[in-house]
């Protein structure tokens, strides 16, 4: 059998992308209902204020995934439910819905996967220090980390400190499509830096308390391919690569920013004092795993502005999402292929994986999507692969189980294995779903 015995087939979601109840339970504001409250930010002017109203609908969700054979459940709690002003003040109610969601998973037999930070700071701590550009950030996320440890550490399995900090620092801080919303290139380094300080000090915490359960960080990795054999080209691709993958795996896995970023962000005139002495080193403490985000390959040509690149998500001719991502499934095995050759060994997870499609109810009632079963399939197969050529991967998470709030696109994309009616908040399993639940009882695409 390819994929071992226990192997984790699961789905994932985001607090600020599912759960609603924005103003209840004590819950603070996060960066994200700022944000997507700003005009102009978020495509149709959506927002998260209900999303997948999952805050009141928890219960019947974890029944659902239940009802679908999912082995794990990969999700994240607000920080801001817990503290809603950023500070050491704890919101009870909030750790008590987490509480209950955790507790209901377990009694339906499904392993949980918490990641503490899925972009929703509390908008207290950007208002005050300017959130992750502050080194004290870092701080307050290791006391949000370690209340989370002691409440939810004897039953919580799978932790995850970080998701995608590449998305939360460039393109909250520099590209400022996402919240925060800022534009500055030593803002979006102080934030990676200050980011992966407090996965370091949550990685202690957890340490510290003995518990029984694993903790990782999650990336999103990208194969970087040149657009043309031009030396141009083939330069800036080896920038971009450093930029989106290398940035964060070097440090991580290496305790070092790799030398040559460094030079080039200082040619762009950053600042990189706020690196201190000692901190490479605990950003470099061992990892139970490495969660790896996959969606696309990236094609990159060089460009006199900016940082220099310009990235394309798709080249001409191949196969996109509804949102314009290329369907390649090759890049996963590549991607793991490469962590194998440049990276120690460390067990692996595929914690996000899937397809923006513009799935729609048929007329009998179910919503049918070839495409998705397709994409997995593939998706599946490469990972399959790349186990037989030595990764040792423990689990494979469809990114969404849901519908969901997609960020800077709102609602338009749907990623889930269950349609959501944002109007009537009803859940209908599409196709992928079934289909889904008979490569898990089967252990594999048989
Ligand atoms: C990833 C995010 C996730 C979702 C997918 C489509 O970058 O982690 O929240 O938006 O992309």
């Amino acid at each position: 059998m390819p994929f071992p015995p226990g192997f984790l087939w699961g789905a994932a979601t985001a607090s600020y992308q599912i759960e609603g109840g924005v103003a209840e339970g004590g819950r603070g504001e996060s960066i994200w209902d700022r944000f997507s409250h700003t005009p102009g930010m978020i495509e149709n002017g959506d927002t998260g204020d209900v999303a997948d109203d999952h805050y009141h609908r928890s219960a019947a969700d974890v029944d659902l995934i239940a009802d679908l054979g999912l082995k794990a459940y990969r999700f994240s709690l607000a920080w801001p439910r817990l503290f809603p002003d950023g500070d050491r003040r704890l919101n009870q109610a909030g750790l008590d819905f987490y509480q209950r969601l955790v507790d209901r998973l377990l009694e339906r037999g499904i392993a949980p996967m918490a990641t503490l930070y899925h972009w929703d700071l509390p908008q207290a701590l950007q208002d005050r220090q300017g959130g992750w550009v502050s080194r004290d950030t870092a701080s307050r996320f290791v006391d949000y980390a370690d209340t989370a440890f002691a409440a939810l550490g004897d039953r919580v399995g799978h932790w995850v400190t970080l998701n995608e900090p590449w998305v939360s620092s460039f393109l909250g801080y520099h590209e400022g499509r996402h919240a925060p919303g800022v534009r500055d290139l030593t803002s979006a380094l102080r934030a990676a830096h200050h980011l992966l300080l407090g996965h370091a000090g949550a990685v202690d915490a957890f340490r510290a308390r003995g518990l029984p359960g694993e903790i990782g960080i999650v990336l999103n990795l990208n194969p970087v391919d040149p657009a043309s054999d031009r030396e141009e080209d083939e330069r800036a691709a080896i920038l971009f690569d450093g930029n989106l993958n290398r940035w964060f795996l070097d440090p991580v896995f290496r305790g070092s920013y790799p030398g040559d970023m460094v030079d080039h962000y200082v040619g762009h005139g950053a600042d990189l004092e706020f690196v201190q002495p000692g901190d490479l080193e605990s950003i470099a403490r061992p990892l139970d795993f490495l969660g790896v985000n996959y969606y696309f390959r990236s094609i990159v040509s060089a460009t006199t502005d900016g940082l220099g690149w310009d990235a394309q998500r798709a080249p001409e001719g191949v196969e996109t999402s509804s949102i314009g991502w290329a369907i390649r499934p090759d890049g996963l095995r590549d991607i793991l292929a490469r962590l194998r050759a440049d990276y120690p060994a460390i067990p692996t997870y595929v914690t996000e994986n899937g397809i923006a499609l513009d799935d729609e109810v048929g007329a009998d009632g179910g919503v049918d999507d070839p495409r998705r079963i397709a994409y997995l399939e593939g998706h599946v197969a490469a990972a399959e692969e790349a186990i037989g050529e030595g990764t040792d991967l423990r689990g494979y998470f469809v990114w969404s189980f849901l519908d969901n709030f997609e960020w800077g696109l709102g609602y338009r994309p749907r990623f889930g294995l269950v349609y959501v009616d944002f109007e009537t908040q009803e859940r209908i399993p599409k196709a992928s779903a079934r289909w889904y639940s008979g490569v898990i009882a089967a252990n594999g695409l048989g």
